[in-house]
């Protein structure tokens, strides 16, 4: 039997579909004539006008619900008649450091809620997030989905790379077909730009903009692995409708660029003749390193990474800017 799910006319539930990645695989589910796409999001980061887009394009298609999937009963009445399960809610590494039991109960609990409603209700495939943090600092570059998971010591990382077993034990007891991606570093429209855990390019897109060149903690030289936003939430179909199961990808761009390099790329696509300048590091980063394989992810889903970094940083900042229009009102002689 075929693992891979036609998308056309399929009912689908995305968990944390309001969020960064979520909105856009709603957007692509949508383009991809799903016939009933289900958002399951409790807003505590995303935002409904993510949504603007799919619910212009696919308005009788696309349904939000606002609820928790920690709430068990309400997991398994959305997933009911559903073919594919797209999991991605989830708390930021740094909420789940703050917060570790909120997030045993939104990671791992409400995960395991979400497979066994999937595994209940016959879904024909589960399309769930991890991420690179499973791999701690890897010991080897670029690293491949069989590099062992023991140099991670978060707790977001722990919850993920339990999920990715909870997974393979759902399939080995009840057959329930699944992929999980592993994301590198995301970046692009819709990432957080109001929440406390901004990400670095928002706060120096926000210091270029106010003319103050952008500030890179220690020396810049720790590097990311960057992969757009539309890329990941591409990487997401593919792996409902590959003939794949049971199996775990890299999803990432397969380069690597330092910090400090990041900072002149950005400025370049904001037309910026600013140089960065280097603060003191707030403390060691645990991981000075990432760069991973994608080998598997385009032999066995077809995926590669479309969207190169100077592409992706232009329209990271267009849509920045649009996001800051309304409070951005240029007034003469005064700083936006
Ligand atoms: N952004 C990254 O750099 C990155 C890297 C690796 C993996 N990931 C993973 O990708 C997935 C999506 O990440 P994102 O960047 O879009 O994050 P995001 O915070 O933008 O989206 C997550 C969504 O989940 C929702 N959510 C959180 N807890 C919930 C709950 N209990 N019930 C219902 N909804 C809830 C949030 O409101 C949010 O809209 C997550 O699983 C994340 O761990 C992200």
């Amino acid at each position: 039997m075929s693992a891979g799910v036609e998308l056309a006319g399929s009912r689908v539930l995305v968990t944390g579909g309001a969020g960064t990645i979520g909105s856009h695989v709603v957007d692509q589910l949508v383009d991809a004539g799903a016939a009933e796409v289900v958002v399951l999001d409790n807003l505590v980061r995303g935002r409904l006008a993510n949504l603007d887009r799919a619910l212009r394009t696919g308005g009788d298609v696309v349904r939000v619900v606002e609820g928790d999937i920690r709430d068990v009963g309400l997991v398994h009445d959305l997933t009911r008649g559903k073919d594919v399960v797209f999991h991605l809610a989830a708390l930021r590494i740094t909420q789940c450091a703050e917060q570790p039991r909120l997030a045993l109960e939104s990671l791992v609990d409400a995960t395991f809620t979400v497979l066994e409603a999937a595994a209940e209700h016959d879904v024909a495939k589960v399309v769930a997030s991890s991420s690179a943090s499973v791999y701690g600092l890897a010991e080897e570059f670029p690293t491949t989905e069989r590099h062992h998971p023991y140099n991670n010591d978060t707790f977001y990382g722990a919850a993920k790379a339990f999920n990715e077993g909870m997974l393979r034990s759902f399939t080995a007891m009840y057959g329930l077909p699944y992929v999980a991606l592993r994301y590198f570093n995301v970046y692009g429209p819709r990432m957080d730009v109001h929440g406390v855990y901004t990400e670095v390019l928002i706060r120096w897109m926000e210091r270029i903009a106010a003319g103050e060149p952008p500030l890179v903690l220690g020396d810049g030289a720790q590097t990311m692995d960057f992969v757009h936003v539309e890329d990941i939430a591409r990487a997401n179909l593919l792996a409902a409708q590959a003939d794949v199961t049971d199996d775990v990808f890299n999803i990432a761009s397969g380069t690597e660029t330092s910090l400090l390099e990041l900072a002149g790329r950005l400025l370049a696509a904001m037309d910026s003749d600013l140089t960065p300048v280097h603060g003191e590091a707030r403390k060691v980063n645990a991981v000075s390193r990432r760069l991973a394989d994608v080998t598997a992810a385009r032999e066995r889903l077809g995926w590669t990474p479309r969207i190169g970094l100077d592409e992706g940083l232009r329209g990271l900042v267009e849509w920045w800017r649009t996001e800051q229009a309304p409070v951005q009102a240029p007034v003469e002689g005064t700083r936006a």
